[in-house]
């Protein structure tokens, strides 16, 4: 089957000529009630989308809304451009059960994704330039249905000897730009290294604080979702949601666990330097997933805080976003269960109106 991103082309080709397989093909029935639920005050037909990554343009929003998905979110977009990562980006994992977290396993990967149920992500986070990517971001929000909703994503740049105050200035920035755009919600990615350090920066709770202030100043009244990646350090997190969730309306978790990718006889699985460590998602990280959206809203409750928490992370089949709305969470989002099961999201409709 044509994966609607097809990993077997370049990003730049997916770009230009996608979507693909069945995301070309008859749209899914527009339901007939009105919708009957919701996140951060807008109305949807189901709590249920698809993450960032797979949508990188207009086009594959407006398919993803088409086929039943009624959240999508814009792939991550920069201030300025940047090239993707060397082809190939998504190979297929072998992992056995869960994959731990810390990046301490090494894992088989190859090009055998027809009976994939973990993928490899190792894009880089490639932009256009605000140019292309504004009008093209404006349709994206245009093409969301009665029902639906768009949310941008974005992350800072860390330009060449620029120090903290530039980097926050260019997350301000990305945020003003976006929100050009029309976006309804947007979708900060803290789950990137923290001025070129190997660390995340959501891990640095000094830092997210001061950004998020600054990027919720200059949206207004556009909410702002955190999209974090996993933590094992519980006082972490519970500092991290203390420090913003009066400022933020809401965290999705989680974006990819790290591991080291090998090919059959254990050299590196994707070419060029700093890439032996990847980013791995779809069924191996549920567990984490499922997890950290149970500790954030332990944390909220504990709280009080009114704030919104979006679970992705391994949902390959309705049974798995029911699992993420019981341990907490508001919505679900997936992006290996679309790229696997381009019906996704009109099942996840029907099981959730059932
Ligand atoms: C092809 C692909 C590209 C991705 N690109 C981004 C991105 O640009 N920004 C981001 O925050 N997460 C990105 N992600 C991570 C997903 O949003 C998600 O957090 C992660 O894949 C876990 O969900 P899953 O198990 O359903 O795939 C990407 C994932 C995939 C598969």
């Amino acid at each position: 089957m044509t994966w609607f991103y097809d990993p077997r082309r370049t990003y730049e080709d997916n770009l230009a000529a996608g979507p693909f397989g069945a995301f070309l093909g008859e749209p899914a029935p527009v339901p007939d009630a009105p919708p009957g639920h919701s996140l951060l005050g807008r109305p949807l037909h189901s709590p249920f989308g698809i993450a960032a990554g797979p949508l990188v343009n207009a086009a594959y929003c407006a398919a993803a809304f088409r086929q039943g998905f009624d959240l999508a979110v814009y792939k991550t977009v920069r201030t300025g451009h940047q090239e993707s990562h060397p082809f190939p980006n998504t190979l297929a994992v072998h992992v056995d059960g869960d994959l731990p977290a810390g990046g301490s396993a090494t894992v088989l990967a190859d090009s055998d994704l027809d009976a994939a149920t973990s993928i490899s992500n190792s894009f880089g986070v490639p932009s256009r330039s605000p140019d292309a990517w504004q009008p093209d971001m404006a349709d994206a929000v245009a093409a969301a249905g009665e029902g639906q909703l768009l949310i941008a994503s974005f992350q800072g740049t860390r330009r060449d000897g620029g120090d903290g105050d530039a980097y926050l200035a260019d997350h301000v920035a990305a945020a003003r730009l976006v929100a050009e755009t029309g976006a309804p919600v947007v979708e900060l990615n803290l789950s990137c290294p923290n001025e070129g350090t190997g660390s995340l920066l959501c891990f640095d709770t000094a830092a997210v604080t001061r950004i998020a202030a600054a990027v919720k100043d200059q949206l207004g009244d556009v909410p702002l979702i955190l999209k974090l990646a996993y933590f094992a350090d519980d006082a972490a997190l519970g500092q991290l949601v203390r420090a913003t969730a009066h400022v933020v309306d809401g965290y999705a978790a989680i974006n990819t666990l790290p591991a080291r990718l090998v090919d059959a006889e254990g050299a590196p699985a994707l070419p060029g330097a700093g890439r032996d460590i990847a980013g791995v998602c779809g069924d191996a990280i549920r567990w984490a997933g499922l997890d950290m959206v149970g500790r954030l809203a332990r944390h909220r409750d504990r709280l009080g805080a009114d704030v919104a928490i979006v679970g992705v992370g391994g949902v390959l089949a309705p049974a798995h976003h029911l699992a993420y709305r019981t341990a907490g969470a508001d919505a679900v989002m997936c992006a290996t269960g679309a790229l696997l099961d381009p019906g996704l999201g009109s099942a996840v409709r029907r099981s959730a109106s059932s």
